[in-house]
């Protein structure tokens, strides 16, 4: 008949063997030795029959408590053991260098985009978009572009079989926002413009604009001159010197073209500027009245300007580079510089 005290050297048995177990083996074999069939603890629960029962609840208490813990002891170190050696046993060498994933980035131009209109949107201007397939009436007609304008000429213009076009330059989008909106107006609209022209290092048929557009009851041209020149300080430091050269654009007047002074030699002329110390940089004007009568907007009593400015060439600027097809061609390893 079973005994307190044998019950006791089972227990203590089982802590010092339990104490020296190392491997998973050696846990299943003290597994089965105290829980299997014939396990120490087993036989003990069976021979709790025999006990007298007015003793019976004590010896069952005690041996229960025994099987508890022993199975949570060897449930908690076999668990231990499966993790230390699941890393022990990996093929893994844990020293070799990673496989770094290659990050994506920004185009060179969305960045000068980007920056271009926080500039304009600190100003209070709005940004928006265009569409890229557009109509004669809003690339020509509405901006006092007449018929026979060379500009016109499918040498210049990209058609579609449906007399629609690829719009050449962003303007179109003065004409789609004046017709929506009523003045006052302060906008800019980035976006894709299209023409045939042959490649080369300073041209490609697609390429970017930003245009912008105020309307409103008191514009005037020094506003014009006072937003352009903050503009191209802000983008090319504030030592910036701008200079306003009369122009002629059919949806401007007056117009202007937008020279700054060089930020590569300050001036004195270097090979970025052609030696002439100056580089021209945007297009821009007083809203003509014919377009505002074109969107049924009052020229009498309302005014405003107007520019268009080149990413692509900007970009060039500000990075220094040569070559305007390398925006397009997708080399990794000239993306991954900015
Ligand atoms: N649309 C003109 C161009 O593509 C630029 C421009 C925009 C000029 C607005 C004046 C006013 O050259």
């Amino acid at each position: 008949m079973i005994t307190i005290e044998h019950i006791d050297s089972i227990d203590k048995e089982f802590e010092d063997r339990i104490s020296q177990t190392r491997d998973s083996v050696q846990i299943e074999n003290l597994r089965v030795e105290f829980l299997g069939k014939k396990g120490k603890v087993t036989l003990l629960l069976r021979e709790l029959g025999a006990i007298p029962s007015g003793e019976r609840a004590e010896f069952g208490k005690r041996i229960n408590d025994l099987k508890v813990r022993v199975e949570s002891q060897i449930l908690e170190l076999s668990g231990k053991l499966k993790q230390a050696t699941g890393a022990k046993k990996s093929d893994a060498d844990w020293t070799l260098p990673g496989i770094k994933p290659v990050v994506g980035r920004s185009h060179p131009l969305t960045q000068t985009i980007r920056k271009i209109l926080s500039i304009f949107t600190q100003m209070g201007f709005e940004a928006v978009d265009g569409r890229e397939i557009e109509t004669e009436f809003y690339n020509f007609t509405a901006l006092n572009i007449p018929l026979n304008h060379p500009s016109r000429d499918a040498f210049d213009t990209f058609y579609t079989r449906h007399g629609n076009l690829l719009r050449s330059q962003t303007s179109t989008v003065q004409i789609r926002m004046m017709e929506k909106h009523k003045p006052p107006l302060k906008i800019v609209a980035p976006g894709k413009v299209y023409r045939p022209d042959t490649v080369d290092a300073s041209h490609s048929f697609m390429f970017h604009q930003i245009e912008g557009l105020v309307v409103d009851d008191r514009t005037t041209f020094s506003d014009l001159k006072g937003t352009l020149s903050f503009f191209l300080r802000e983008l090319f430091g504030s030592g910036t010197k701008v200079r306003f050269r009369p122009h002629f654009f059919p949806f401007t007047e007056p117009s202007v073209e937008v020279d700054m002074s060089c930020f590569m030699c300050q001036g004195k002329g270097c090979h970025v500027c052609s030696r002439t110390g100056w580089i021209e940089v945007l297009g821009a004007g007083s809203v003509h009245p014919h377009v505002l009568e074109a969107v049924g907007i009052n020229p009498k009593k309302y005014q405003g300007f107007a520019f268009g400015l080149g990413v692509e060439r900007m970009t060039m600027l500000r990075y220094g580079i040569h070559d305007i097809r390398l925006f397009f061609e997708n080399d990794i390893r000239f993306l991954h510089q900015f």
